[in-house]
C-alpha cells in the first residue's frame, strides 16, 4: 500500500483494529503508555480545558487524557477508521462515557475553528497524506495560544546508528511477529510510512509555516520516538 492513499489507510486500520492494542503492547514492550503519559506530563492538560485527539484509533490517548484530568468532559477523539472507533467507544463507555468520538478525516475535520485548548496526535501524523495539511488543520481548530503535542516514530533521513536500529527493529521484530497474526503486510507499512515522513527539524519548519507561533521537537526512547510540541 502507498502511504498517502487515505482510503487504503482507512481500510488497513479497520482491518487491524481488533489486534491493534495487543500488538502495540508487544511491539513497544508496553512502553507506548509511558511515552503517551510523558506527552501529557509535558502538555499539562487541566480540568475544564477542551482537548482533541486526532487519529485517536482505539482511543488510548483520549482515555489516558480523561484519566489524567479525571474527567471525560470536553474530550473529542477523531479517526477515519470506524472499526477502531467502535473499540474506543466500548473501552470508554463505563468510566469515560463523555468522550465524543467522531468518525472523520484529520485533514478536514469540519470542526469550528479556534475552539480547542489542546490537541494530541499519537502515531497519526505519519499516516496522513500530507503532514503539512494535517498541521494546518490542527492549527485551525486550536484557540490562539492553544498547545499541541504530536508523538510519532522518528524519521531518519541520513544513515545513523539509530536509523539502522530502527530498520532492524521493524524488519526483524515487528514484521515477523505481525506475520504470525497474518498481518505482516499491514505492519510492513510502518517502514513505508517513514520514508516520506519529515525529520524533527522539518516538522518544526512545517508547523511554523502552518501558522504555529512556537514549535520544538524532542526525542525519547533512545532517539527512536519524537514529540513535536506546538503553540498556536
Ligand atoms: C497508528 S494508529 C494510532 C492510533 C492511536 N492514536 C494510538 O496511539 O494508539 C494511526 C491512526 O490514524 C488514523 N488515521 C490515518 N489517517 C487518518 C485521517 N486522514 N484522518 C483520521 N484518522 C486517520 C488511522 O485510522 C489509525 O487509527
Amino acid at each position: 500500500m502507498r502511504p498517502g492513499n487515505t482510503k487504503a489507510i482507512e481500510e488497513m486500520f479497520n482491518s487491524i483494529s481488533s489486534e491493534y492494542d495487543f500488538l502495540n503492547d508487544i511491539f513497544s514492550f508496553g512502553l507506548h503508555r509511558f511515552w503517551k503519559r510523558k506527552l501529557l506530563d509535558i502538555l499539562n492538560p487541566t480540568l475544564g480545558e477542551k482537548w482533541i485527539d486526532l487519529c485517536c484509533g482505539t482511543g488510548d490517548m483520549s482515555i489516558l487524557l480523561a484519566r489524567y484530568i479525571k474527567s471525560s468532559e470536553n474530550i473529542t477523539g477523531i479517526d477515519s477508521a470506524s472499526k477502531a472507533l467502535l473499540i474506543a467507544r466500548e473501552r470508554s463507555k463505563q468510566n469515560y462515557s463523555s468522550i465524543k468520538w467522531i468518525n472523520g478525516d484529520a485533514l478536514e475535520t469540519n470542526l469550528t475553528s479556534n475552539q480547542f485548548d489542546g490537541l494530541l496526535m499519537a502515531y497519526g501524523l505519519r499516516n496522513l497524506s500530507s503532514s503539512y495539511e494535517g498541521l494546518r488543520e490542527a492549527f485551525r481548530i486550536l484557540k490562539p495560544g492553544g498547545r499541541a503535542g504530536i508523538l510519532d516514530f522518528r524519521s531518519f533521513e541520513e544513515l545513523s546508528i539509530q536509523g539502522i536500529f530502527q530498520k532492524i527493529y521493524l524488519n526483524l521484530y515487528v514484521v515477523p511477529i505481525a506475520s504470525l497474526f497474518g498481518l505482516g503486510k499491514e505492519y510492513s507499512y510502518i517502514k513505508k510510512s517513514l520514508l516520506n515522513f519529515p525529520s524533527g527539524e522539518k516538522q518544526i519548519h512545517l508547523a511554523l509555516s502552518a501558522g504555529f507561533k512556537k514549535a520544538k521537537y524532542q526525542t525519547l526512547a533512545m532517539g527512536q520516538m519524537g514529540i513535536l510540541l506546538l503553540e498556536a
